[in-house]
């Protein structure tokens, strides 16, 4: 049990573990998208060069798994907790609308979003798009001749709003981790980040990569655990 306070300013970062008992396939794990797909042919800056048709595939079906899918306790709970303590800050790597679904806002999106697009060459703001482009649809461009993107972060590019991401970590009073392997900067080294200074705490099914650097791992289904992990003191 974890007790906080509504002085607290918890950081909570989240990654593809508490979307998959909404039905979500996590990356890394058996059924995994990584398992089917690789990364450099699908979720990089040079895939998207080499072939546009192949990335919207993979985004297109990833967009109708997650149209359909649902939040699970693990969302609910979540925004529960932001609703009792205002300081938290939520940060997700997930690019499913979940979080949202369940009613949690203003949080950040690191990897982009999934219903979401973007051109690849102006600077024309995102906007969301909950098309599939799969063949024989074309993909779309934008007015200014270039192509419309998805609004993700490939690997090899920035996440977004590190800025606002880093300030929250430096300021927060705890941290807690919930289903992320540990793998994929820089969110991975978040917990390195805040070693030492604050209480520390993972939680999913199995330890994540980092493991080490949390002062506490609980094991289990975040669905099943996280509804009954906090209790709101003084
Ligand atoms: N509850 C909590 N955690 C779970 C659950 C569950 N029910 N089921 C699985 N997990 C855990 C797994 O044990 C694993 O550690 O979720 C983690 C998922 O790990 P990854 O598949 O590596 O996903 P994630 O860490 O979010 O990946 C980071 O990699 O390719 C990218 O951009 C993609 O945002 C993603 C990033």
């Amino acid at each position: 049990m974890l007790t906080v306070s509504p002085r607290d300013r918890p950081f909570i970062l989240t990654g593809a573990g508490v979307s998959a008992e909404s039905g979500i396939p996590t990356f890394r794990g058996v059924g995994g998208f990584w398992r089917n797909y690789r990364i450099e042919d699908v979720a990089s800056p040079q895939a998207w060069r080499r072939d546009r048709r192949l990335v919207w595939e993979f985004y297109s079906m990833r967009r109708r798994l997650a149209s359909t899918a649902r939040p699970n306790p693990a969302h609910f709970a979540l925004t529960r907790l932001s609703r009792d303590l205002p300081r938290l800050f939520l940060c997700t790597q997930n690019v499913d609308d979940l979080h949202e679904q369940a009613g949690s806002r203003d949080l950040v999106h690191m990897h982009g979003e999934l219903f979401k697009s973007r051109c690849d060459s102006c600077n024309r703001p995102p906007f969301e798009d909950t098309n599939l482009y799969e063949p024989p649809a074309e993909i779309p461009r934008c007015g200014c001749g270039g192509w419309i993107r998805p609004h993700i972060c490939w690997f090899g590019e920035v996440p977004f709003e590190l800025d606002r991401v880093y300030h929250a970590l430096d300021r927060c009073t705890l941290f807690v981790a919930i289903g992320t392997s540990g793998t994929v900067e820089p969110a991975a080294s978040f917990v390195a980040r805040v070693f030492g200074r604050v209480r520390s705490v993972y939680l999913g099914p199995e330890e994540p990569a980092n493991a080490s650097c949390f002062t506490e791992c609980h094991v289990g289904k975040a669905g099943e655990i996280l509804p009954g992990l906090f209790a709101i003191g003084g």
